[in-house]
């Protein structure tokens, strides 16, 4: 990952291949440019509108060699996450020009908190160049991004203060943002790798590393260990597959004796449906169907980072679902975790019966809260699209913190409703529960069955729309996006004070 530094450096001693200056909309470029930024600004073809560029040369005026003029649109409306899309638009641009090293001076609107600002730039550079080129051979990059220097990283991106901004509290801020961006783009590194080497087993390995590097304690159950803790739904979907399931728990204990905060993602290495399989379109998709699990492992990869004095437990469910000789059908009944009932209506809705008894398990923690995260349903992409998680759970506070985590990291989650309805739905004819709630509310129906087994604060993800993209972004190339593992963190950061 690129090197990310803070500077209290006057603007022309810059030293660095290119200087990044952000310009609000109808203001003055900063002080302390000199001449090099006039002609530019005089022809009125910058004019500081959100998301112009221009590159200019400013030959002696500047120890930088290039300068890079960035639009940050109005002052009033700049929030932490246009600085987050800046500072990668800012070093996606010094990459492709093949630049080593670049500075930027780190935007300080009055009153703003230095710290956070230079977190989300830390954040917005690192999200921003990552790539997944692991199967490229020679690792190059893709053609249309290529220059040059072909394949090549930016080494260094540093953050230059004002004279006036606390260096102590930016530097702090610049690397809890590279902390957590490592920890998305594990995630990210998760969830693109196909499911011919992402099993159920590769992901407890990364678990066991994750525990290894920051001295939590990990336990790994294999298919023998689950089957015998009764963990019937995840034992009933990885059935047929020749690839075994595991339930992968790490443990950070950095919290005293208090209760511990709870986080479980969907890992279902691969969904084909099962039995009721998925139609051939688009199925190579549901490789990033373990998405929620890949975001706890990326968040725990942060939490252990960031060494935050609480006690955090993450429980990851995964599987693969596939047909087979010996795969669940619909008309089972499966006695869950918990001991309720469920009567299979379609074994494509799979996830749910994996998390239930990760829910039930989570019990014997008696938790302070529980917040699981999981690619449930397609109903939820119909619903919102990609711009934002379904957000459901059982408590209004829990759902109300979560939110607004999502919010100060730019992954967004927005609330939907868990009436009694939706649970009427999902009431079984044979069995206490049925796993398919018909067409309606496909999103609600799905968190209404997951709310009969959690008796604890609990809040619930549905990440169909936001793990995984199919267009590029600001900072998140096509592919992975490591959502929600900055929302965890930041949930996380905020229960830790
Ligand atoms: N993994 C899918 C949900 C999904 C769909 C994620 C599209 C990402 C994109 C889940 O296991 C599933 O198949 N859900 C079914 C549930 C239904 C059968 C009750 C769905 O959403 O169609
Ligand atoms: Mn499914
Ligand atoms: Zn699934």
């Amino acid at each position: 990952m690129v090197r990310i530094g803070v500077r209290k450096t006057a603007l022309d001693e810059v030293s660095a291949d290119l200087l990044a200056v952000g310009v609000h909309r109808g203001e003055a470029v900063p002080e302390g440019l000199g001449a090099a930024a006039e002609p530019a600004l005089s022809s009125e073809d910058f004019s500081g509108k959100a998301g112009q560029t221009a590159l200019l040369y400013p030959g002696d005026a500047l120890a930088a060699y290039r300068l890079l003029l960035v639009g940050l649109g109005d002052r009033s409306s700049f929030t932490p996450e246009k600085l987050r899309r800046t500072a990668a638009t800012i070093a996606k641009r010094a990459r492709s020009l093949g630049a080593d090293e670049t500075a930027f001076l780190l935007p300080n609107p009055e009153g703003v908190d230095v710290e956070g600002f230079a977190q989300a730039a830390a954040e917005g550079a690192a999200l921003g160049l990552y790539r997944f080129t692991r199967y490229k051979t020679g690792g190059r990059a893709e053609p249309a991004e290529a220059n040059a220097e072909d394949g090549r990283e930016l080494q260094g991106f540093d953050l230059i203060l004002g004279g006036s901004d606390d260096e102590g509290a930016a530097s702090a801020g610049a690397d809890a943002g590279a902390t957590i961006a490592a920890g998305s783009l594990l995630a990210r590194d998760l969830a693109n790798e196909p499911s011919n080497t992402a099993t159920p087993e590769y992901l407890a390995d990364r678990a066991w590393e994750i525990a290894d590097r920051h001295g939590m304690e990990a336990t790994v159950l294999d298919r023998s260990g689950i089957e015998a803790e009764g963990l019937t739904g995840l034992a009933t979907v990885g059935r047929s597959a020749s690839n075994d399931p595991r339930f992968i728990v790490l443990e950070h204990r950095k919290g005293g004796d208090a209760a511990p905060v709870i986080i479980v993602g969907k890992a279902v290495t691969f969904d084909s449906g099962g039995i009721s399989i998925k139609p051939s379109s688009g199925m190579e998709d549901m490789k990033f169907d373990m998405g929620g699990g890949a975001a706890v492992l990326g968040a725990m990869e942060a939490v252990g980072a960031l060494n935050l004095a609480l006690n955090v437990v993450a429980l990851v469910p995964a599987t693969e679902n596939l047909p087979g000789g010996d795969a669940f059908k619909p008309g089972d009944v499966l006695t869950m975790h918990s001991g309720k009932t469920v009567e299979i209506l379609t074994t494509d809705a799979e996830g749910r019966l994996i998390l239930a008894d990760a829910l039930s398990y989570a019990r014997r923690y008696e938790p302070a809260a529980v917040v699981d995260c999981a690619t449930l349903t397609g109903a939820c992409v119909v619903a919102l699209g990609n711009h934002a998680s379904g957000l459901m759970g059982n408590d209004e506070d829990l759902i109300a913190e979560v939110q607004a985590a999502g919010e100060r990291a730019g992954e967004r989650a927005w609330p939907l409703p868990l009436f009694e309805e939706y649970t009427e739905q999902i009431k079984g004819d044979t069995a206490d529960l049925k796993n398919s709630g018909g067409r309606g509310g496909g999103a609600l129906t799905a968190g209404a069955f997951l709310k009969e087994f959690a008796d604890y604060p609990w809040a619930h993800l549905d990440i169909a729309g936001t793990a995984y993209g199919k267009k590029e972004n600001a900072y998140t190339p096509k592919g992975g996006t490591g959502v929600p593992a900055r929302l965890l963190v930041e949930f996380l950061v905020g229960r830790a004070r």
